[in-house]
């Protein structure tokens, strides 16, 4: 029991353990690695992808090339979002795979796979570390998925909270609206651990 009432406000709750994390993403690299022969290119989506990127990139059997890129976030309700960078490779007539942290609604997915395809690459495909299915606005193909999650907010392991908790090992869910009151205690226990 707390000791104090409110005492477990934002209290994390553990979903992926880095153990789990890093199964899944051996199990990707496995799946990519069986699809695809050298040459590949890794198309990051920064910032949340990179501990999933540098994790995938290790467990590949396969040669791969690695670029990012940034979209500003979309105003809540527009459903717009805007390249604010882009990768340096051209990717025509190569084979891709835009790496995603978590494809949410997927807006953000989405618009990234229309402006790649664009690009006549000789295929594209999408990979992500969680996919919140349930929140789908833009039906979005996601061939190589990690782990299916609900409704609640997620960080660690890359994702953050307002560039907050990137560095987590595990991948933990939290109640958004408890932080957006700034009770982040508990979670800031958890990274000074
Ligand atoms: P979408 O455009 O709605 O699919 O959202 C995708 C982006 O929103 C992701 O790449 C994340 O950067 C961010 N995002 C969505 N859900 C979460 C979450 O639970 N935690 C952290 N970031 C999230
Ligand atoms: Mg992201």
């Amino acid at each position: 029991m707390s000791e104090r009432p409110g005492a477990d406000e934002g209290a994390p709750r553990v979903l992926f353990p880095a153990g789990e994390l890093r199964a899944a993403v051996a199990r990707l690299g496995r799946e990519i690695s069986d699809a695809y022969g050298d040459g590949l290119v890794l198309a990051a989506v920064l910032k949340g992808s990179v501990p999933f990127l540098a994790d995938l990139l290790r467990s590949l059997t396969i040669a791969a090339e690695v670029d990012f890129l940034a979209i500003s976030p979309y105003a809540p309700g527009t459903g717009r979002v805007r390249l604010l960078k882009d990768l340096g490779t051209d990717i025509a007539g190569r084979h891709v795979i835009l790496v995603e942290d978590i494809v949410d609604t997927g807006l953000t997915a989405g618009y990234l796979l229309g402006e790649l395809e664009r690009r006549r690459p000789a295929s594209l495909a999408a990979c992500t570390l969680l996919d919140r299915a349930g929140r789908r606005i833009v039906p979005t193909p996601l061939r190589f998925v990690g782990f299916t999650v609900g409704d609640e907010y997620v960080v660690g392991y890359g994702l953050d909270f307002q560039e907050r908790y990137r560095n987590l090992e595990a991948v933990v869910a939290i109640d958004e609206a408890a932080l957006r009151r700034g009770a982040t205690a508990r979670l800031d226990e958890l990274v000074s651990r």
